[in-house]
């Protein structure tokens, strides 16, 4: 990881470097120089190398270069549409010069015009912004492909997958993995310049319980940014939201993954989700506290109805009435063995009708103005 970080400090020096001088200058030659020898190094055994720049943090692959947080030079990348930069393999001292070139270019650094022309396709670097889809975003040059982050959100799916396997199997439920996927979400969330919510789809039925985590987690996200509660806040609703159902590792998976209704019988199974939660979270060595509650309290409504039966629903807490809206349309949105996946605008209608009913009213409210503002921002994705 030190090598990436020497060579961006180089990258960012010689970019400088050519802000004050000609290409031909020694001291620009020199950065050239140092900035093309740190990625060599760098490349070593392996030439293939990511570099992702997202409001002010730096991703080499898919991890956080944490040296590098609140970098400048991350936001001014990322301003100018330089969100990724993938090297395929190994590049030589031209292409190395030309992507400099064309760095500067979109950085303002230099006009197109002093600019040699790119050679479309030949060096085996590209670069621009992350996007969630498979379309590639106009940046200007077709011929660059415009690399994806659907991948980052597979493996977190694989990740969520993985934790409850572990919490099933009787482990401790993997704290910094849980961190590790919310933040992935959050920064998924803000990858383009607007914001989208990257929501996933299911492609089979026993994946319910990771995607529909996941996406429960992006939506409390959401909902928290857009009634202002500040980044510490919004963290602990996507880690909530992530973990609300953790109960469900204590349900039999056959009764999970039932294609039918349930009987009553397996209901009652199915209800005890929310306290099996809640103590699987309680007795982790660093309690969850938020989360704890959130997964205990996510299925009882305001009128009382829901479950587990509380004397006072209304004493919920104001987390836990967030994850619960976002919980259901979620649920409503998805395809289920026994009736097919809503469509949002149906679940929007049904989360206002049931305002002050089931859910909390103002709570309910801001979620159907969000998504009506937001619905054609939504992006989903298959993975
Ligand atoms: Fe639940
Ligand atoms: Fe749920």
């Amino acid at each position: 990881m030190s090598g990436a970080r020497e060579f961006l400090t180089a990258l960012s020096r010689t970019l400088s470097t050519m802000g004050l001088y000609g290409d031909d200058h020694p001291a620009a030659r020199r950065a050239v120089e140092s900035a093309w020898s740190a990625l060599h190094d760098l490349q070593g055994d392996t030439p293939g190398v990511q570099f992702t720049f997202l409001s002010g943090e730096v991703l080499v692959g898919d991890e956080v270069l944490p040296e590098l947080e609140g970098w400048e030079w991350s936001d001014q990348l990322a301003q100018a549409g330089i969100e990724r930069i993938e090297f395929l393999d190994r590049v030589d001292a031209d292409q190395f010069d030309r992507l400099l070139g064309d760095l500067a270019v979109r950085l303002g650094i230099r006009s197109a015009a002093s600019t040699d022309l790119r050679q479309a396709g030949t060096a085996p670097v590209r670069f621009g912004r992350v996007t969630l889809s498979d379309a590639p975003a106009g940046i200007g040059d077709s011929s660059l492909a415009v690399a994806g982050l659907s991948y980052a959100l597979g493996d977190s799916r694989e990740a969520v997958a993985w934790m409850h396997e572990e919490v099933r199997a009787g482990g401790k439920l993997p704290a910094a993995e849980a961190d590790g996927v919310v933040r992935s979400l959050s920064l998924a969330m803000h990858a383009e310049q607007a914001m989208v919510m990257p929501l996933l789809q299911l492609k089979e039925y026993d994946q319910y319980t990771t995607t529909h985590s996941m996406n429960v987690s992006v939506l409390a996200m959401a909902l928290g940014e857009y009634l202002e509660l500040g980044s510490a806040m919004v963290r602990s609703l996507g880690l909530a939201g992530l973990l609300h159902d953790l109960g469900k590792v204590c349900i039999p998976e056959e009764i999970l993954n039932k294609p039918g209704r349930l009987t009553d019988a397996e209901r009652k199974v199915v209800q005890q989700h929310p306290a099996a939660g809640a103590r699987l979270l309680l007795s982790n060595s660093d309690p969850l506290d938020m989360a704890a509650v959130v997964a205990y309290e996510h299925h009882i409504m305001i009128d009382g109805g829901g479950y587990p039966h509380l004397p006072d629903a209304r004493g919920t807490q104001y987390a836990s009435r967030i994850v619960h809206v976002c919980d259901v349309y979620d649920a409503l949105r998805t395809r289920r063995p026994y009736r097919e996946a809503w469509e949002s605008e149906r679940a929007i209608a049904y989360i206002e009708g049931r305002a002050g009913v089931e859910f909390d009213p103002a709570i309910a409210r801001s979620f159907v103005a969000m998504m009506r503002e937001w619905d054609r921002r939504v992006q989903t994705s298959m993975i």
